[in-house]
């Protein structure tokens, strides 16, 4: 998170000052513990931003970020508040690390969600386009889902939640109705 503030902020800065000129001020919320480093990082784009203005390029945004990311698996990993009440709250940070030590990241798009319903069995992390929704309760759960279920494409049965009932059987209309 912490690089993907620094890779965006400056630029966004600039845009700001751009637009509401050289006295922009930048306001923080509350920002949750890993996110603690966040007012540092506003600083030094802040100090960044004074340079000379072909320094730090106006944008909203990145070149990278014109277009759909490339990836096998799509995690959503649920951060609703029954599951960072079972220790999700690092539950994100921890499957990245996870996934970069295991040479996986850059085949994994990796989202943090509200609340995605089986709250009881949390905390959650769902897979797709496996379809496998997990429950990764410590740090050995998360490795066996990350080597064996991501990594070697195999369904741990012991860490499945309960299937989802099926409710998409109905064929899909060809056209909507109008
Ligand atoms: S809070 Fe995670 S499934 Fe509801």
């Amino acid at each position: 998170m912490a690089a993907n503030i620094l890779a965006w902020l400056p630029g966004a800065v600039s845009h700001w000052q751009e637009q509401a000129g050289p006295g922009v001020e930048v306001l923080l919320g509350q920002p949750p513990a890993p996110e603690a480093v966040l007012p540092a990082l506003v600083g030094a784009a802040l100090a960044g931003a004074r340079l000379p203005a072909a320094a730090v390029p106006a944008s909203l945004g990145k070149p990278g970020w014109q277009h759909l990311p490339d990836f096998d698996t799509h995690i959503l990993v649920c951060t609703g508040p029954r599951c960072c009440f079972r220790g999700a709250g690092t539950l994100a940070q921890r499957l990245k690390a996870q996934l970069a030590a295991a040479g996986l990241a850059r085949r994994c798009l990796t989202t943090s969600t509200g609340c995605i319903y089986p709250c009881n069995q949390g905390p959650v992390i769902a897979l797709y386009p496996q379809g496998e929704w997990y429950r990764v309760s410590d740090e050995a759960a998360l490795v066996r889902v990350v080597h064996e279920a991501i990594g070697r494409g195999r369904r741990l049965a012991d860490l499945l939640l309960e299937d989802r009932p099926q409710t998409r059987s109905a064929p899909v209309p060809e056209r909507i109705p109008t």
